[in-house]
């Protein structure tokens, strides 16, 4: 398209015909380019086993197409009809406590299921033969944020599936055994038929079962992906497929996801009343950039509050405007919301919607009519892509692994990544995302935090960007382990022992802050980075690297907290002053801010020849000879 997107989820079969005239009358108005349909229509396109219906949905599309509005058609399969599961209670997925979930919400069924998969087949061919010549259709959309309520499913049916996935990862059991380290507690295996998934147990499951469950469930749901996106290249060539991503979603690995679908979209809720989410959704958007290699698209956003946290803050005016040039400004081709009109029933009647309960002569529909139009000035960014210098590792393996049951401390893996973005987000640098095993040879820097689960390719990799000359920087709890969770011994950090010049002794993270009295105290730090040294502590051994700072105080007193060698730094916690160890890492790597000083809660992006600032603070800001308002935008053109 050479406009952006712009429009959201759109379900009439929620509303009599007499409200659809208007919809397309209030979706002109908004300059609504694209609608997102039939996302959870299957009841109503298949009442009955069998029996079909699309003349509703072709008046749908033809009112959408004669409004000149195209169409972002849903396979449907994200909420199988009551009837269908109630034939089929076998396709219902069952938590790690043996427990069957139930009909009555959505996305109630296995991914791994037969018969989910017969019936969701046979719908998506009816679908694509009825709609794939329709002038209005833009996209194919599968299912519905996969994954998103049953990330793991531990039926039969999934554990058959599980065991044919380990059959094809190790070849026979004997592999198997080695990779889990079965001797450990007596768990070795006979024969794969002996292997469950990680169902409830009286403690601690194995590690390497853990993980390679979680890769399964991945797998699994990329299946389900891909079994409708070949029925739809199949019998509608040519139109791209997509589905919607969540942001950082522990259940699915996207970097995997990511390879299969045509173009990369996701669906981003922040909470307005967190200071946090500024950072975390530009860290969100290009974390999506990065999946794609370019431009993606904004698919579901609330316009105003959402309806499933404790509390829903209201978006305060100009707070959707600004988190939507935000992902324009970071890499989308497209705004989109959840939803087009507010349900006046159902579960989600209290999630703030384009068109609200008020009707037309609201804030929020004013809103959506004004960011339709500022929308339609920045069309020309269409396919726009952009060049980041600094790259972040993200690892699904390491985030699995970091996370479980028995590790040296419990962490939150997307904490300790987004530290580190958090300082160059607030100085105006463009990050990307990459993987530990891909190609890093167009960034001046690359950041590995907590990358706990490394195999010897990708140690070799990382190894390369300093041996290169490139900036590296390693942060605890990174190449702990190999791919299969065994120790990487002597000191840790593998291949990159070398290139840092430290090895590990022993972890010793600090006791939490309200219990740091005691005989483990808090933990601080001299030297390039001063003050609070947070969450982690460890013994590090110099073998040849220079010391920057140093732990302070307890049993660290005078041990090395940051190290480096050449232009590979070690970062053994997490400093309060992470901003002395970003600005010493930039330094002289030609890594360039896209404004020079920019003020405390302004952010900063380029994207073509535009400047794009947004004011998140709350006081009115000057920059780059601007005066912006708080939660005000300036774009500025070379
Ligand atoms: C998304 C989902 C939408 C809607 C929205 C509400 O997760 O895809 O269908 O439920 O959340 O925030």
């Amino acid at each position: 398209m050479d406009r952006l997107w712009y429009g959201g989820d759109y379900n009439p079969e929620q509303w009599p015909r007499e409200v659809w005239d208007d919809d397309v009358r209030l979706m002109r108005r908004a300059g609504v380019t694209v609608a997102t349909v039939a996302v959870f229509s299957w009841a109503k396109l298949e009442p009955a086993d069998g029996e079909f219906d699309f003349e509703w949905l072709d008046d749908v599309i033809d009112r959408l197409h004669a409004g000149g509005i195209r169409v972002d058609l849903a396979t449907a399969t994200a909420s199988p009809p009551p009837w269908l599961a109630l034939a089929h209670p076998e396709m219902l997925p069952v938590t790690e406590d043996g427990v069957r979930l139930s009909v009555g919400s959505r996305q109630h069924y296995s991914p791994s299921s037969a018969v989910y998969r017969r019936y969701a087949d046979r719908l998506v061919r009816n679908l694509a033969e009825r709609y794939r010549d329709h002038p209005a259709l833009e996209a194919w959309h599968v299912n519905n944020e996969l994954a998103c309520h049953v990330q793991r499913d531990f039926s039969d049916e999934s554990a058959a599936a599980f065991r044919e996935w380990l059959r094809a990862r190790y070849g026979t059991v004997e592999a198997l055994n080695e990779a889990w380290g079965t001797q450990f507690w007596s768990q070795q295996y006979g024969s794969f038929d002996e292997v469950m998934p990680p169902r409830a147990a009286p403690t601690f499951r194995n590690p390497g079962q853990l993980l390679d469950f979680d890769r399964f469930s991945s797998d699994a749901w990329l299946q389900v992906y891909r079994a409708e996106k070949a029925i739809l290249n199949e019998v509608s060539p040519g139109v791209p497929v997509t589905t919607n991503f969540m942001g950082f979603f522990k259940g699915l690995d996207y970097w995997r996801h990511a390879t299969e679908v045509d173009f990369v979209t996701d669906d981003h809720y922040p909470d307005p009343a967190d200071p946090a989410a500024p950072m975390i959704a530009a860290a969100t958007r290009d974390l999506m950039r990065s999946l794609g290699d370019g431009p993606w698209l904004l698919m579901e956003q609330a316009p105003s509050a959402v309806n499933w946290r404790a509390r829903n803050a209201a978006k305060p005016a100009g707070m959707h405007r600004l988190l939507s040039l935000q992902a324009v400004a970071r890499g989308a081709d497209g705004i989109m919301q959840f939803q087009w009109r507010q349900s006046k029933a159902g579960a989600e009647k209290f999630h703030s919607a384009m068109v609200p309960h008020g009707g037309e002569d609201t804030r929020v529909y004013r809103e959506t009519v004004a960011l339709g139009e500022e929308l339609a000035g920045l069309a020309d960014l269409v396919g726009a892509r952009q060049d980041a210098r600094v790259g972040i590792v993200f690892d699904w393996d390491s985030w699995w692994a970091l996370e479980q049951e028995a590790t040296p401390s419990s962490l939150s893996y997307p904490q300790v990544v987004l530290r580190w973005y958090a300082e160059l987000w607030r100085r105006g640098v463009l990050v990307d995302f990459v993987r530990a095993e891909g190609d890093l040879s167009r960034y001046a820097v690359v950041i590995a935090p907590a990358t706990q689960v490394l195999s010897e390719a990708a140690q070799q990799n990382l190894a390369g960007v300093a041996s290169s000359g490139r900036r590296l920087v390693v942060g605890y709890q990174s190449a702990v382990l190999d791919e299969r969770l065994h120790v990487l011994l002597g000191g840790y950090l593998g291949a990159l022992r070398q290139v840092l010049g430290v090895r590990v002794e022993e972890f010793a993270p600090p006791a939490e802050p309200s219990v740091s009295g005691g005989p483990v105290p808090g933990l601080e730090i001299a030297g390039l980075a001063t003050g609070g040294a947070a969450e982690w502590g460890e013994v590090v051994r110099v073998d040849d690297a220079e010391v920057l700072s140093t732990f302070v105080g307890g049993m660290l007193d005078g041990l090395p907290a940051v190290t480096r060698r050449g232009t590979a730094w070690y970062v053994a916690t997490a400093p309060d002053d992470l901003a002395s160890v970003v600005d010493a890492v930039l330094e002289g790597t030609g890594v360039e801010p896209a404004v020079a000083d920019l003020p405390e809660g302004v952010e900063a992006v380029r994207r073509g020849d535009r400047l794009f600032l947004l004011n998140w603070s709350p006081a009115e800001v000057r920059v780059a000879g601007e005066s912006i308002a708080p939660l005000g935008a300036a774009i500025l053109r070379d």
